[in-house]
């Protein structure tokens, strides 16, 4: 399988994946790798790429003259125009079924942009395909196409030593993996799980497929509704269910029972709030009603000794007004 990567970094991506297995794979022949340098069909004499966004905006956009260019040389080359998938987070979210799929090309082109993409021209023109490798924006395309590169390869006859490891693994038949271990039996007073030390294939085999449903439940139990599983592994995660059930039932009736007594206690702290309020009204109402006793008291007493009315005394009328 071959892989022509249009790019403006072609270090960056041969680094890559010219290292560990796929590196390995090169080398035997089993898979291709090729950078192009777009910049090599720069129309500039500074070998620029990239000019501003017609209607203005911030950022270069990758013209569309050395993309095509390139493309066009390579489909020469080749003697057929292979699929052109870009790199972008507007595409289709990259995925194991897409692997596969890709898996049966012979050859396959991976477009990188920068900057703030490239001219929509180029791409109308070659793009046969638009993939994302997740939600998230990147500053290139050459990471997203060094991982679909990855997968892809592992997929191809001869990538793997071990042929039936692509198999087995991650997403064969919509389950994860199992848990894997190896020596020393006993790390840190953990042991490995005692089955896999008794040599029992049939036992170790339904133990690991069994793992793999509980992890498949755990992590991605979107996946479940796709896998295919036995009567006995239908009944095993039927188990499973219901024992998660029952855990989200009794976590519900802990937190219900957990409020409830946090309300008995806010409604108790409540009611000697309001009656400390109310006693205190009270008590302020006793403490005024007494004052207003003792005044109307001194009141009383003290009339005895009352200045006589305007009437009985003139000066005393004057001295009324005057206060007035
Ligand atoms: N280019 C920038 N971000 C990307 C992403 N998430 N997937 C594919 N190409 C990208």
């Amino acid at each position: 399988m071959n892989f022509h990567i249009l790019t403006l970094f072609p270090e960056m991506v041969l680094g890559g994946l010219g290292t560990s297995i796929t590196g390995r794979a090169m080398e035997k022949g089993v898979i291709s790798v090729e950078a192009i340098n777009i910049r090599d069909y720069s129309h500039d004499k500074h070998h620029h790429v990239d000019d501003a966004p017609y209607g203005g905006g911030a950022g270069m956009v990758m013209q569309p003259g050395p993309v095509c260019e390139a493309y066009e040389d390579l489909c020469a080359r080749l003697g057929k125009k292979p699929r052109v998938i870009y790199m972008t987070p507007q595409g289709r979210v990259f995925n194991q079924t897409i692997a596969q799929e890709l898996a049966g090309e012979e050859d396959l082109v991976f477009l990188c942009g920068h900057y703030e993409g490239i001219d929509e021209r180029a791409l109308e023109l070659i793009c046969t395909d638009y993939l994302s490798i997740g939600d998230y924006v990147l500053t290139g395309g050459e990471l997203p196409a060094m991982v679909m590169i990855d997968c892809i390869s592992r997929l191809v006859p001869g990538v793997l030593n071990n042929e039936v490891s692509a198999e087995v693994e991650s997403f064969h038949d919509n389950l994860l993996e199992y848990p894997q271990y190896t020596r020393p039996e006993i790390f840190r007073d953990m042991a490995v799980p005692p089955v896999l030390l008794t040599g029992h294939h049939k036992n170790i085999e339904e133990w690991r497929r069994q793992q793999s449903i509980k992890r498949t439940l755990e992590r991605r139990p979107d996946l479940l509704a796709g896998a295919v599983l036995s009567k006995k592994e239908r009944k095993y995660l039927e188990a499973l269910l219901a024992e998660q059930a029952a855990a989200e039932k009794a976590v519900e009736e802990k937190a219900a029972a957990e409020k409830a007594v946090e309300e008995k206690a806010a409604a108790e702290k409540a009611a000697e709030e309001k009656a400390a309020a109310e006693q205190a009204v009270a008590e302020m109402a006793a403490e005024e009603k007494a004052a207003a006793e003792q005044e109307a008291a001194e009141a009383d007493g003290l009339s005895v000794f009352a200045e006589p009315s305007k009437e009985e005394s003139p000066e005393g009328a004057d001295r009324q007004e005057m206060k007035e």
